[in-house]
C-alpha cells in the first residue's frame, strides 16, 4: 500500500505524460489541479498567442499563465484565460478544478458542448464562456453548484430552453444568454432568483409571454429580451421595479401600451427601448421625469399624440432620442415644441424624428441642440416653411434628413458650414433656386439626395470637390446646363440619377472614367449628340437608362463590354443604324428597351433577343429577323457571322481546371447553379425610403479606431500578417464587431500594401469577397501616419482553423460545408478574374485567408498582394481609356500565364485541403 502510493508519487512528479496522470490517485489535490490542467491544455488545438506555453511542470501551477491560487490551500481557485483566442474544446476534467471559484474563457474560439462536470464545482461563482462557439444544450445540472453568482454564455450557439433546474440558483445576480439559439419561453422561475440583477436574452427564439414573476425581482437594473418572439403585453408588475435602469424590449411582438406614469415609476431608467413592437397609445409625458435616462427609443411602434414640451429638461444626459416611424404630432404648428427643451440635453447625438406626424415650421432651437449631435433624421413628416439658416451650428453633424416634408424656399448657403455630412437627404420637398455653391465645401460626403423638389440652374462648379461621391439623385427638379465634363472626376460614383430634369447637350466623353459607376439614369432629359461609345469602359453598370432624350447616331458597340447590365434603356430616342451583335452576349440582361428609334437590320438572335418578355423594339421602322415570336419580316441577305473569341482568358482557365479536377468542379458547380439564381435586377432606387437611425455605416477617424480596439489592445488582437495587424472592435455608432486592419508602415512595402489593397477593394464588390466597411488614412496621437481598412468581422474565423484542428468532434466542416466553401471561393474568384474592369489576381491565396461568416459563408480576404492584370484580354476597348486603372508592378512579364498558373496551384491547394 505505502510502497504503491509511492510509486505513484513519483511517477506522478517526473512524467508530464498525461496518460500517467489518469491512473493517478483520485485524491484531489493540487496534484489533481495539475491533471486536469493539462488535460484541459490537451484539448486545446490551438493557442496563437502562447497562454499556455508556460503551464509545464517545472513551474508551480499557480504561477501558470491564467491560474490563481488560493492562498492557504494552494489549489486552484480562478481560471482566466480570456481574449486568448484558443480554439479547441473545453475538457470535462474541468470538473476535477474543485476549489474553482471563477472561470473566465469568454472571447475564444471554443467549440463544442459546455461539460456537464462543471455541475461539481461546488465553490463555482462566475462562469464566463461567452463569446465562443459553443454548440448543444445548456447542461441542467449546472443548477447544482449552489454558490453560481454570473452566468455569462452569451453569444454562442448554444440550443435548448434555459434549463427549469436553474430556479435552484438563490444567488444568482447575472445571467446573460444573449444570442444564441435558445428557444421555449421565458422561465416563470426567474422571478424567484431575488437576488438577480440582470437578465439579458436577447437574440434568440424565446416565445410565449413575459412572467408576471419578474416583476418581483426588486434588485432588476437589467432587462433585456430584444429580438425574440415575445408576444403579449408586459406585465404591469415590471413597472414597479423603481431600481430599473435598463428596459429592452426591441424586436418582439408584444402589445399594449407603455403606462403613462412609466417615468416616475422607473425613475432610474436610463436606456429603454422599445421599438419594434406593436405598442400603441399617447405618449407618455412622464417620461420628463426620467432625469437619467440616456437613450430612449420608441421608434417604429404605433404611438400617438404630443410629444410633453418639457421632455429633455431634465435629462442632461441624453445621447439618443429615438421617435421615429409613429404617428406622433397633430400636423401643425407646436408639434416641435418640445425640441426647446432638448437644448438642455448637451450629450445628445441622435434625433431621430421621421416617419411621423410632426408639422409646423422647423423651430429655430433646433439650431441650438448639442453641438455633439451626430444624426438628425426628420423626414417623412409635414414640416413647411424653410430649412433654418442656422443649422450651419450643428457643425458635427454626420447625417442630415428633412426629406418627405414640404420645405420650400431654398438650401441655405451656409450648409457649407457642416463640414462632416456625409450623407444629406432633401428630396421628396419643394425647394427651389440653385444648389449653393458652398456644397463643395462638403467633403465627406458620399450620399446626396436632392430628387424630387424644384431646384434650378446649373450643377455647382465647386460639385467637383465631393470626390468620395458614391450616390448622387438629382432627378425631378428643373435642372437646365449641360452635364459637366468634370464628372469624371468622381471615380467613386456608384449611382447617378438625374433624370426628369432639362439637361442639354451631349453626354460628356468623360463618364468613361467612373469605372465604380453601377446605375446611370439620365432618361428624360433634352440630351442630344451621340451616345457616348466610351460608356462601353464602365464595367460595372448595370442599369443604364438613357431614355426620352434626343440621342442620334448608332448604338456604341462598346456596350457589349458591359456584362453586368440588367437593364438598358434607349427608348424614345433619334438612334439609328443596326443593333450591334454583341448586344447578345449580355447574359444578365433582363430588360432592354430600343423602341422608338429609327434602328434597322437584322436582330441579334441570342441571348437576351430570344425572349420577348425581355426585349421591346416596338417603333422602329425597319428591323427585320430575330426570333419568329417578334414577327418581323425576313432579312434580305443573312450576313456571315463574325466570331469574335474573347472568351479565350475564361476558356483556357476553365479547361485547365477541368482537367485536374474535372468531378469536383462538376459537382460544384451542379450545386452552384442550383443554390444561387441568377442576379435580380438592382433594387429599385430610394422612393420613398427614408433614412432610419444608425442605419449607414460611416467614415471612421483614427480616434474612432482607437476607442472601437480600447486602445489596439492586445487582448483584441486577431492576428499579425507580414504588413499589419488585425484587431477586432466595436465602433460607438454600430453593435456588429468589425476587424480593423492596421498597416504597420515602418515595414517595407506596408504603404504599397495598404494601396493595393485599397485600390483591389474598392473595385470590387461581391458577396464572397471580404467587405470593406471603410478606410482610414490618418495621423496617430503620435503624429505619424496611420493607415487602416476596416472590415465586417467574420465570427468563424479563418478557413485555416477549421481545417486544422485535430479534434474529430462535430465542429469539423462537413461534405456539403466544404463544398459550399470550395464554390464561395470559386464565385469570389471568378468575380476577381472576370468581372472587374482590370482583372485581379489574388496571389496570396491560402486557407488563412478565406474568412468564415456567421452562417459559413466564405470570404476571400488579404489583397495586399494581389495584382492587376494590365492587358484585359476579354476587353479590347480598355487599352484606350484605362487612364484611370490601376497599372500592374512594372517589370513584370507575361501577366497572363505566370500568375494564373500560380494562382491555380493555390487554389488546388485549397480544394484538396477541402476533401481532406
Ligand atoms: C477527473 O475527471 C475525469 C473526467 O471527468 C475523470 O476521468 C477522473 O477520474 C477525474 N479525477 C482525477 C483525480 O483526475
Ligand atoms: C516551462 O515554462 C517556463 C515559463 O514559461 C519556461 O521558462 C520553461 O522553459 C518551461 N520549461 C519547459 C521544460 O518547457
Ligand atoms: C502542490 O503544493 C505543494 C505545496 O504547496 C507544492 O510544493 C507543489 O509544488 C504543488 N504541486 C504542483 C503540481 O504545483
Ligand atoms: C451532470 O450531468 C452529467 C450528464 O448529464 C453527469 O455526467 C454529471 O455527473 C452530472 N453532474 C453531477 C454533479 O451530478
Ligand atoms: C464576461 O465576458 C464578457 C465578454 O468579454 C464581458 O463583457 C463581461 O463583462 C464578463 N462578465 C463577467 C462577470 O466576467
Ligand atoms: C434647462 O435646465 C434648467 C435647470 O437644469 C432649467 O431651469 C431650464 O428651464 C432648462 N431649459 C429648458 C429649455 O428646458
Ligand atoms: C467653407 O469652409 C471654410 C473652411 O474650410 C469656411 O471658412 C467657410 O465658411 C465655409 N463656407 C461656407 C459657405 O460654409
Amino acid at each position: 500500500m505505502e510502497t504503491t502510493s509511492f510509486i505513484r508519487m513519483i511517477l506522478m512528479l517526473s512524467f508530464v505524460n498525461i496518460s500517467v496522470y489518469i491512473t493517478a490517485n483520485p485524491t484531489f489535490s493540487n496534484q489533481t489541479d495539475q491533471i486536469a490542467l493539462f488535460a484541459f491544455k490537451d484539448s486545446i488545438t490551438e493557442d496563437p498567442l502562447g497562454a499556455l506555453s508556460s503551464w509545464n511542470t517545472s513551474v508551480n501551477l499557480c504561477q501558470w499563465h491564467g491560474v490563481k491560487c488560493g492562498r492557504r490551500h494552494q489549489r486552484m481557485v480562478e481560471l482566466d484565460l480570456r481574449y486568448q483566442r484558443l480554439a479547441g474544446s473545453i475538457s470535462h476534467f474541468i470538473g476535477n478544478l474543485s476549489f474553482l471559484r471563477s472561470i473566465y474563457l469568454q472571447e475564444n474560439q471554443f467549440r463544442g458542448h459546455i461539460p456537464p462536470q462543471i455541475s461539481h464545482l461546488s465553490r463555482l461563482q462566475n462562469l464566463n464562456l461567452s463569446y465562443n462557439t459553443l454548440q448543444g444544450e445548456i447542461p441542467s445540472n449546472l443548477s447544482l453548484c449552489l454558490d453560481l453568482r454570473v452566468i455569462h454564455l452569451g453569444k454562442n450557439g448554444l440550443v435548448g430552453k434555459i434549463p427549469a433546474a436553474f430556479g435552484s440558483l438563490s444567488k444568482l445576480t447575472s445571467l446573460y444568454v444573449f444570442s444564441n439559439n435558445l428557444h421555449g419561453t421565458i422561465p416563470p422561475f426567474l422571478g424567484n432568483l431575488s437576488l438577480l440583477e440582470i437578465i439579458s436574452l436577447r437574440q434568440n427564439n424565446l416565445e410565449g409571454t413575459l412572467p408576471e414573476s419578474i416583476g418581483h425581482l426588486t434588485n432588476l437594473l437589467y432587462f433585456g429580451i430584444g429580438q425574440n418572439k415575445i408576444s403579449g403585453t408586459v406585465p404591469p408588475s415590471l413597472y414597479n421595479i423603481s431600481a430599473l435602469e435598463n428596459f429592452f424590449l426591441i424586436s418582439n411582438q408584444l402589445t399594449g401600451s407603455l403606462p403613462s406614469d412609466i417615468g416616475i415609476m422607473l425613475p432610474n431608467l436610463r436606456h429603454i427601448s422599445v421599438g419594434g413592437n406593436q405598442f400603441t397609445g399617447r405618449f407618455p409625458a412622464s417620461f420628463s421625469n426620467a432625469s437619467r435616462m440616456r437613450s430612449l427609443d420608441i421608434s417604429t411602434s404605433g404611438f400617438f399624440g404630443p410629444v410633453p414640451v418639457d421632455l429633455g429638461r431634465r435629462m442632461n444626459d441624453l445621447k439618443r432620442l429615438d421617435l421615429a416611424f409613429n404617428n406622433l404630432g397633430t400636423g401643425v404648428a407646436g408639434d416641435l415644441n418640445f425640441v426647446d427643451s432638448l437644448t438642455n440635453c448637451t450629450e445628445l447625438q441622435v434625433l431621430g424624428l421621421s416617419g411621423n406626424k410632426f408639422g409646423g415650421v422647423l423651430p429655430n432651437s433646433i439650431t441650438n441642440l448639442s453641438t455633439q449631435l451626430r444624426f438628425l433624421y426628420a423626414g417623412g413628416n409635414q414640416f413647411v416653411g424653410n430649412i433654418p439658416a442656422g443649422m450651419s451650428n450643428l457643425a458635427n453633424l454626420l447625417q442630415l434628413g428633412l426629406e418627405g416634408n414640404r420645405l420650400s424656399g431654398s438650401i441655405p448657403f451656409n450648409i457649407g458650414m457642416l463640414q462632416n455630412l456625409q450623407i444629406l437627404s432633401l428630396h421628396g420637398n419643394r425647394l427651389s433656386g440653385s444648389i449653393p455653391e458652398s456644397i463643395g465645401n462638403l467633403t465627406q460626403i458620399f450620399k446626396l439626395y436632392l430628387f424630387d423638389n424644384h431646384l434650378t440652374g446649373c450643377l455647382p462648379q465647386s460639385l467637383e470637390n465631393l470626390k468620395g461621391l458614391q450616390i448622387l439623385y438629382l432627378s425631378e427638379n428643373n435642372f437646365g446646363c449641360s452635364v459637366p465634363k468634370t464628372i469624371g472626376l468622381f471615380s467613386s460614383l456608384i449611382t447617378i440619377v438625374l433624370a426628369h430634369n432639362s439637361f442639354n447637350g451631349s453626354l460628356p466623353l468623360e463618364l468613361g472614367a467612373l469605372n465604380n459607376l453601377e446605375e446611370l439614369d439620365i432618361s428624360n432629359n433634352d440630351l442630344s449628340g451621340e451616345l457616348p461609345m466610351t460608356l462601353g469602359s464602365c464595367l460595372k453598370l448595370e442599369v443604364l437608362l438613357l431614355s426620352s432624350n434626343s440621342f442620334n447616331g448608332s448604338i456604341p458597340s462598346s456596350f457589349a463590354s458591359l456584362k453586368g447590365l440588367v437593364e438598358l434603356d434607349l427608348s424614345h430616342n433619334n438612334l439609328s443604324g443596326t443593333i450591334p451583335i454583341d448586344l447578345q452576349k449580355l447574359s444578365f440582361l433582363q430588360k432592354l428597351n430600343l423602341s422608338f428609334n429609327n434602328l434597322e437590320g437584322e436582330m441579334p438572335l441570342k441571348g437576351g433577343f430570344t425572349n420577348t418578355s425581355v426585349i421591346s423594339i416596338v417603333g422602329n421602322g425597319n428591323l427585320c429577323g430575330g426570333v419568329p415570336a417578334l414577327h418581323l419580316p425576313a432579312c434580305p441577305i443573312l450576313e456571315s457571322k463574325k466570331q469574335n473569341n474573347r472568351l479565350g482568358f475564361k476558356v483556357s482557365i476553365i479547361i485547365i481546371s477541368v482537367g485536374l479536377c474535372l468531378v469536383i468542379l462538376m459537382f460544384v458547380v451542379a450545386i452552384y447553379w442550383k443554390r444561387k439564381p441568377r442576379k435580380a435586377p438592382s433594387e429599385t432606387p430610394l422612393g420613398e425610403e427614408f433614412l432610419r437611425v444608425g442605419e449607414e455605416f460611416l467614415r471612421v477617424s483614427y480616434d474612432e479606431l482607437f476607442r472601437a480596439t480600447d486602445g489596439f489592445s492586445s487582448k483584441n488582437l486577431l492576428g499579425v500578417g507580414g504588413f499589419s495587424s488585425v484587431y477586432k472592435g466595436i465602433l460607438q455608432q454600430n453593435e456588429n464587431p468589425i476587424a480593423v486592419k492596421v498597416f504597420n508602415l515602418e515595414q517595407m512595402g506596408a504603404s504599397e500594401s495598404f494601396l493595393t489593397e485599397c485600390e483591389a477593394l474598392r473595385k470590387i464588390r461581391h458577396r464572397n469577397l471580404l467587405k470593406i466597411i471603410t478606410a482610414c488614412s490618418s495621423i496617430n496621437f503620435e503624429g505619424s501616419d496611420f493607415k487602416a481598412l476596416v472590415f465586417e468581422f467574420m465570427q468563424n474565423g479563418s478557413l485555416e482553423s477549421w481545417l486544422h484542428t485535430s479534434e474529430n468532434t462535430t465542429s469539423k466542416l462537413n461534405l456539403t460545408q466544404r463544398l459550399n466553401i470550395a464554390i464561395d471561393v470559386i464565385s469570389g474568384l471568378e468575380y476577381l478574374h472576370h468581372h472587374c474592369k482590370t482583372p485581379i489576381v489574388h496571389c496570396d491565396l491560402k486557407p488563412s485567408n478565406v474568412l468564415l461568416d456567421e452562417e459559413m459563408i466564405a470570404h476571400v480576404g488579404d489583397f495586399g498582394l494581389a495584382k492587376f492584370l494590365t492587358i484585359d484580354i476579354s476587353n479590347p476597348i480598355e487599352q484606350h481609356t484605362n487612364s484611370i486603372a490601376i497599372k500592374g508592378s512594372i517589370g513584370y512579364v507575361a501577366p497572363g500565364k505566370k500568375f494564373i498558373y500560380v494562382f491555380k496551384i493555390m487554389f488546388y491547394y485549397i480544394i484538396l485541403e477541402l476533401l481532406g
